[in-house]
């Protein structure tokens, strides 16, 4: 079952999320959901749980045709540097070119209980970041300077209304 994507404004994406405990049926159903909810989407590649509403450490992701989720995930190491145009399901039609580091590793479990790693680079370490910030209730406007966040989200506020009126 698909649920509704939560935009900017909701409090939920503001919020940390726990950790995953149990990794039980009701959490395998609610990951299930995740990937209803990122397929309704045209061009999202990635969902954390906060994005629905669920304040879990859980994201999901789907780079090529192989639907991956991971628990309480993070990232251990990173290095050097990748600009790219970020985006976000949650701010829908913004995108921002951002700098942020280019390999990462990252740590965390997955539906089997196993602790796992994972190295990426270029798209696929820019969505582990990505999707780990939702997790700790960061969106990517967070990592701008106050005067850049204020011009973008002018923008994109108003670009919301226009397209509401339309
Ligand atoms: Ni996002």
């Amino acid at each position: 079952m698909a649920y509704t994507i939560r935009t900017f404004g909701d409090p939920v994406l503001k919020a940390q999320a726990a950790k995953v405990t149990d990794i039980d049926g009701k959490i395998a159903r609610l990951v299930d959901d995740m990937f209803d909810t990122l397929y309704t989407s045209d061009s999202g590649i990635g969902l954390a749980a906060p994005q629905i509403g669920v304040q879990k450490q859980i994201f999901v992701w789907d780079m090529d045709d192989e639907p991956m989720v991971i628990f309480n995930p993070e990232i251990v190491e990173s290095s050097g540097e990748w600009v790219y145009d970020e985006g976000c399901l949650s701010i829908p039609g913004l995108y921002v070119e951002m700098l942020r580091p280019n390999e990462v590793l990252m740590r965390g479990v997955d539906i089997d209980g196993n602790t796992i790693e994972i190295e990426a680079s270029e798209l696929a370490g820019r969505l582990f970041q990505h999707e780990i910030d939702h997790l700790n209730g960061v969106l990517f406007i967070d990592h701008l300077s106050r005067l850049k966040r204020e011009r973008v989200m002018k923008k994109y506020v108003k670009a919301a209304r226009q397209r509401s009126e339309a």
